[in-house]
């Protein structure tokens, strides 16, 4: 690790302290007669993960000077959108699968029932929390979060995205094809990300261009990165199973341009993703920082 390694680690590290804290009090435990599915819900989120995805948030805040409480209230909402996503995605009738974060599925801690509903509600709550006009005062920017999140979320995003993962027709997809389908289940919610600073700040159009460029090689790179991975790692240091893409035949760009392949693909989108920030100068440094850690990550 070289000097801006370590300042990126320890960045990363105190982001995910202070979204900690505000998912701890924006959820707190309960003793409502529904408490077990508030029980649910802190399982899938809290104590875990690398929050890469508030990490975009706060960074791309911070390019704006956008007060940081307002940047972590955006980033928790996209975490509960995450998280529920990786809740049903390990679901029986999804990818199966028994390890997440380290740590039994949510649906083998509790069961199928809770965890489809602890899923439900983190999504529901990403919207209560970024329409709450502690997250900006102006509530014209609060809708557009709301609609970003939406569109990101929802059936033209990762939802549109997971129901190609699992369709039969995954089978047939050229290159092309693959890339819709990683930057639909992956990218959208990577892309929201970085849209959400330009939209706490009231970026120009130009700024959100660029954000918006950024994101979708980050959120390329990011996916082709999780499938080498599910190849060359293991579950211990995954925290997540490995091998289940070639088990579950799921479309990939590894099984599409071979290891060697789809690594170089990773290292040009990285460095692709990196150019487009340009335009922000020396403020943008750790967003550019973020390219290599997504590249270069064992987990
Ligand atoms: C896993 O996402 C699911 C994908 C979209 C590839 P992450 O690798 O960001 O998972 P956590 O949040 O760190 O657990
Ligand atoms: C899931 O992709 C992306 C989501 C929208 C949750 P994967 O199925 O590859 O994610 P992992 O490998 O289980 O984390
Ligand atoms: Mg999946
Ligand atoms: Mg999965
Ligand atoms: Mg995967």
């Amino acid at each position: 690790m070289d000097g801006g390694d370590d300042a990126l680690a320890q960045r990363l590290q105190a982001g995910a302290a202070q979204l900690e804290a505000t998912l701890e009090a924006l959820l707190p435990a309960s003793t409502a007669p529904y408490a077990t599915v508030i029980e649910a819900m802190r399982y899938a989120s809290l104590d875990g993960g690398k929050r890469l995805r508030p990490f975009l948030v706060l960074e791309s805040a911070a390019l704006f000077d956008v007060p940081v409480e307002r940047a972590l209230r955006a980033g928790a909402a996209v975490e509960m959108v995450h998280c529920y996503s990786l809740v049903h995605d390990d679901l029986p009738a999804m990818d199966d699968s028994d390890l997440r974060r380290g740590r039994p599925t949510a649906h083998k801690r509790f069961d199928d029932a809770v965890a489809i509903l602890a899923g439900d509600g983190l999504l529901t709550e990403a919207f209560a929390v970024l329409a709450d006009p502690a997250t900006h005062p102006s509530a014209e920017v609060r809708v557009g979060l709301v609609a970003a999140l939406a569109q990101a979320s929802g059936k033209d995003g990762m939802v549109g995205g997971q129901m190609i993962d699992i369709s039969p027709e995954r089978h047939g997809l050229d290159l092309q094809g693959i890339k819709t389908l990683q930057a639909l289940k992956t990218g959208a919610l990577i892309g929201f990300s970085c849209q959400a600073g330009a939209i706490l700040g009231q970026a120009s159009p130009e700024e959100h261009a660029r954000l918006t460029g950024y994101a979708a090689d980050l959120g390329l790179c990011f996916q082709i990165v999780d499938d080498l991975l599910d190849i060359t790692s293991t579950a211990e240091d995954l925290g997540k199973p490995a091998g289940q893409d070639v088990e579950m035949g799921k479309a990939t760009f590894v099984g599409m341009l071979g290891l060697e392949g789809a690594r170089a693909e990773a290292q040009r989108l990285a460095d692709s993703a990196s150019q487009r920030l340009e335009l922000f100068g020396p403020r943008a440094k750790t967003l550019r920082q973020l390219t290599r850690f997504v590249l270069e990550r064992s987990s």
